[in-house]
């Protein structure tokens, strides 16, 4: 029997304790499926004196009694955030150990790097759990599509706020009801920022990218937009039009350009990513030899996220018993440029109030005429009362054809100037 494999890993959160307890109690599952026991040698966490699923023998306070310990073939990196994760995953790579990963504001900001790290020193890192949770999304891109030229991704990949926005479509509820049932259920942080903005999506849609169109990409080069600004209205609308709202993340190649953003979006009732619900995630797919592909499950909690780790770690294991567990150094293409916001091209809802009084309608349409965008459907409401103090309006919904977004946004300042024009309530794009 080879000797056993030993794991240093780095945090003990919710993610850090399911794993420590899939290596412990799948101790013998492991061991057959690699050829090799597994150890799990040493745990570092910051916080003192919380219920662990690990043995006290095992917790260290310092991390140089796993990142010096040259006995530690593998290194799990758990923590939160950039740093220090970040400088930990250099300093395993540096000492020759694999690592595995699920953190992707470090993959996003600095994988080029570690990518190239790792194969300079002949050791690999993985990183499945960085997207999607327990969804397998990263093997597959970096294998079973490989044949594929990929025309587009498009993904939930924010439980915190998918299940934000389904309580809002579903209860009616404002954005800030739903984000303090998020937090009650444990799903959304204290300070829930990073989920709320499309942060946390950004970060994930920058390693996604990357994978997908086989290029550097950056978090600077994602536009993002979060889902603060939705109203319960938005929702009501949209299910009137035939629509659901989701914070998709989108990654598009087109004539030599790849856009990548974030934002909430306008998706038929019918398509099946404006299924996905509550806490879950997907990520859809199109490539030109497989045609469109699904993937779903839960994208968060130790469960599902430590079966994403402990793969990860049977992986490197197998392989690094084969001799083969190191990585090439990051191949991009450079087949595509980032293209910038401004030039793409989608369909918007544009919901406004404006002063109930004759030609008010006509103001509106006259400014879009000009700019030569298409008005696709429209609803007028009266009575809504907004303002301090309460003023009562007419509200307008207006859902466009597909035009350029510099144009609408150009459009959309220049109907929020009119003096008739209250208010712009929301501008969310759409997805045919
Ligand atoms: N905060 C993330 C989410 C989970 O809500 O999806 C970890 O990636």
């Amino acid at each position: 029997m080879a000797r056993p494999l030993r794991i240093g890993l780095l945090g003990l959160g919710p993610v850090g304790m399911a794993v420590a307890k899939a290596i412990q109690d799948k101790d013998k599952v492991l061991e057959r499926r690699i050829g090799a026991p597994l150890e799990l040698r040493r745990v570092w966490t910051r916080t003192r004196g919380l219920p662990r699923s690990v043995d006290d023998s095992l917790l260290c306070y310092d991390v140089e009694e796993i990142l010096s310990d040259p006995e530690i073939d593998l290194v799990v990196e758990l923590l939160p955030g950039e740093h220090p994760a970040y400088e930990y995953v250099k300093r395993a790579l540096l000492a020759g150990k694999h690592v595995v990963t699920g953190n992707k504001e470090v993959m996003a900001k600095h994988g080029p790097e570690i990518l190239s790290l790792a194969a300079e020193k002949h050791v690999d890192i993985s990183f499945e759990a960085s997207v999607g949770g327990g969804i397998p999304v990263i093997g597959p891109f970096k294998l079973d599509l490989l044949a594929n030229e990929i025309h587009r991704v498009r993904a939930i990949i924010n439980g915190t706020t998918n299940f934000i926005l389904t309580q809002m479509a579903s209860h009616g509820s404002s954005f800030e009801d739903a984000l303090a049932e998020a937090q009650a259920l444990g799903y959304a942080e204290a300070d829930p920022s990073k989920d709320v903005d499309g942060i946390d999506a950004m970060f994930k849609l920058t390693i996604l990218g990357s994978l997908a169109f086989h290029m550097r990409v950056s978090p600077d080069d994602v536009y993002h937009e979060g889902i603060s600004a939705l109203a319960p209205a938005d929702f009501r609308y949209a299910r009137e039009l035939g629509y659901a709202i989701k914070l998709l993340a989108i990654g598009e190649a087109e004539d030599g350009g790849v856009v990548l953003r974030v934002h909430p979006t306008l998706l038929r009732e019918t398509e099946m990513l404006a299924k996905v619900d509550g806490v879950f995630n997907a990520v859809a797919v199109e490539g030109d030899l497989v045609g469109p592909i699904l993937f779903y499950g839960r994208g968060a909690g130790g469960g599902p996220t430590s079966s994403a780790v402990v793969a990860d770690i049977i992986d490197l294991a197998q392989r690094s018993l084969a001799g083969t567990a190191w990585v090439a150094p990051p191949a991009f293409e450079d087949t595509y440029s980032i293209r910038s916001m401004d030039d793409v091209r989608t369909g918007y809802y544009l919901r406004l109030l404006a002063y109930d009084r004759p030609g008010v309608f006509a103001q509106i349409t006259r400014v879009l005429g000009e700019a030569e965008i298409s008005i696709a459907s429209v609803i007028q409401k009266e009575n809504v009362v907004d303002g301090q103090p309460p003023v009562e309006y007419a509200e307008v919904v207006l859902m466009t054809h597909r035009t350029r977004e510099a144009t609408m946004q150009g459009a959309v300042r220049a109907i929020a100037a009119l003096p008739s024009v209250f208010k712009i309530g929301s501008l969310i794009r759409v997805e045919e």
